[in-house]
């Protein structure tokens, strides 16, 4: 099984397809945050490609969930504890696959937050994905293969008005993944990123919980979008399995924009 989009001029539409496609049979794939939105389309289109995937999620019911739907298995997982993604590697390991997705955001002019909210965020979105990477490199190394994919956001390219700090740690992953695909290259290991814009999730629609001010961001960030919507969770899914798959065999490094031209320069 998998899935193909039919595209409308504003709004894709996801068609699951019949025809085995099987890029990462024999793969083990672990997804953090893959109990939700970006994570759980990870999740579901890489099993439907082969791949055995294991969700690492704070929210071990929605993991369960989309685990069970996919025929994988669910862990729970806390990026920001280093002991915790450790565990995950050593209980559930080696992985071929790591896709650093689990990611969080909290609205808010930058002069409105404080050293404890910048100590959140930057937990989650930037430490997390060391925290991951950590655990997962050594036993790729020996393996001689690895692929790392790890969610960024175009906030992390060019920034975005309410998210300062997050933008600051989209950054940071964005570097850190470059440096990792030098680092890494001689042991067969790829490390790319993705640059999402705007796509329909939770936590995008969380920004609505802000009332006027969050509605007009989402209309502003989609009319930042050449193609003017939002992105579906299954346009960005797409993109990961092509990373972690042996056709991008020769990428490593990048940073892949899928995000309806929205950060294009
Ligand atoms: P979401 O809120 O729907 O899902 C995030 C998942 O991460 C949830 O299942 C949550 O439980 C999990 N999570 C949060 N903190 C965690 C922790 N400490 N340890 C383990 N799991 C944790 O969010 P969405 O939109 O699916 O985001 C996925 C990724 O995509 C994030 O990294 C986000 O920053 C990124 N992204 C999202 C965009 C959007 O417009 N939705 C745009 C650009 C990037």
């Amino acid at each position: 099984m998998y899935f193909e989009f039919v595209r409308g001029p504003r709004r894709a539409r996801v068609r699951i397809c019949s025809a085995p496609r099987m890029r990462l049979e024999g793969r083990k794939a672990l997804v953090t945050g893959g109990a939700s939105g970006i994570g759980a389309a990870i999740a579901r289109r890489l099993a439907a490609e082969a791949a055995s995937v294991v969700i690492g999620d704070l929210n071990t019911e929605g993991a369960g969930k989309v685990a069970n739907e996919v025929g994988g298995e669910a862990v729970g997982l806390d990026v920001t504890e280093v002991a915790s993604a450790a565990a995950v590697v050593e209980q559930l390991g080696p992985f071929e696959i790591l896709v650093n997705n689990a990611g969080t955001d909290e609205f808010g002019f930058f002069t409105q937050t404080d050293p404890e909210m910048w100590e959140r965020v930057i937990a989650v979105n930037l430490k997390g994905v060391l925290a991951c990477t950590h655990a997962v490199l050594p036993g790729m190394q020996e393996l001689g293969y690895g692929r790392i994919v790890s969610i960024a956001s175009e906030a992390g390219r060019v920034g975005s008005k309410g998210s300062a700090v997050y933008s600051a740690a989209k950054g940071g992953v964005i570097a850190f993944t470059k440096t990792i695909a030098r680092e890494n290259a001689r042991f067969g290991i790829t490390a790319n990123a993705i640059a999402p814009g705007p796509i329909d999730t939770p936590l995008l629609r969380r920004a609505t919980e802000l009332g006027e001010i969050g509605d007009r961001v989402i209309e502003k960030m989609t009319d930042a979008t050449q193609l003017r919507r939002l992105g579906e969770p299954e346009e960005v899914a797409a993109a990961v399995a092509f990373l972690v798959s042996d056709e991008a065999s020769y990428v490593t490094g990048e940073t892949l924009g899928v995000s309806g031209g929205l950060g294009m320069v």
